[in-house]
């Protein structure tokens, strides 16, 4: 595991689209696993900048989200769809054909998730998943369990995971219950993953996330594990490591 350590949000945003950005210059037709929440907007941001200004060019790259909200609709504002759409898909040359998420409306389960298995599968794989962390150490939608997922599945979301999300929905009762997700044996088969962190209200997770056992209950720690993982995390986030 590596650890950039950044000032403060946008500093990390920075560098965590400076680390996607050589990757796509490295490989321009690579796969980007793609991750919504607020952690990396400013991420997105940073590479619609770079593709503005003539940086970054996204006509070959292709890209597989981690996750979306079951039984949501994509012009939902509040699917991942639309948040892609929105937040770097619509602002750079991405060929929209290359983008690809879980089928939210799908309504069988089973159908929907080994499909986007096929997806990830007629890819190749990921060469590199970026990540936001949940408060309660989820990564997708993998909430703490008993054991880890491999593969994408549906998921029932917890109390802690709606009542975080409830901000974005008119009321709690709209938050959608279930969603479909990328497995853990999935982000741990990408060949790089970079997580963005930022802020004191995470630093307690991620002082166990990384610096503590690893464990199911604790869904992020597998990371500890991954050969090419990179932690860009700001001073806040980091605070109660020593
Ligand atoms: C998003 C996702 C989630 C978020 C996590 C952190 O696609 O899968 O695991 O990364 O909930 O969310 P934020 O960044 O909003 O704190």
């Amino acid at each position: 595991m590596r650890i950039v350590r950044t000032k403060n949000y946008e500093d990390m945003s920075k560098k965590a689209a400076d680390i996607i950005a050589s990757v796509i210059l490295l490989k321009p037709n690579c796969v980007l696993g793609l991750a919504t929440g607020s952690s990396p907007i400013g991420t997105y941001q940073n590479l619609v900048k770079k593709y503005e200004a003539k940086d970054l060019d996204f006509s070959q790259v292709r890209s597989v989200n981690l996750d979306e909200y079951k039984g949501l609709p994509r012009e939902n504002e509040q699917s991942y769809y639309y948040f892609m759409h929105d937040n770097l898909f619509s602002k750079v040359n991405i060929k929209p054909e290359n983008t690809h998420l879980p089928n939210g409306m799908e309504p069988d389960s089973q159908k929907a998730c080994q499909e986007y298995d096929e997806v990830i599968k007629s890819m190749n794989g990921v060469d590199m998943q970026l990540l936001g962390l949940g408060h309660d150490g989820h990564i997708g939608f993998n909430e703490p369990n008993s054991e880890f997922d491999k593969s994408t599945h549906c998921v029932n979301l917890t109390e802690m995971t709606i009542e975080a999300n409830k901000r974005f929905f008119a009321s709690i009762d709209d938050v959608p219950r279930q969603a479909y997700t990328m497995g853990v044996g999935t982000i741990m088969a990408a060949k790089m993953v970079v997580m963005v962190v930022s802020g004191k209200d995470k630093a307690e997770i991620l002082q166990k996330a990384f610096f503590g056992p690893v464990t199911p209950e604790v869904p992020a720690s597998i990371l500890q594990f991954h050969p090419n993982f990179v932690l860009v995390a700001d001073e806040d986030a980091l605070s109660l490591v020593k």
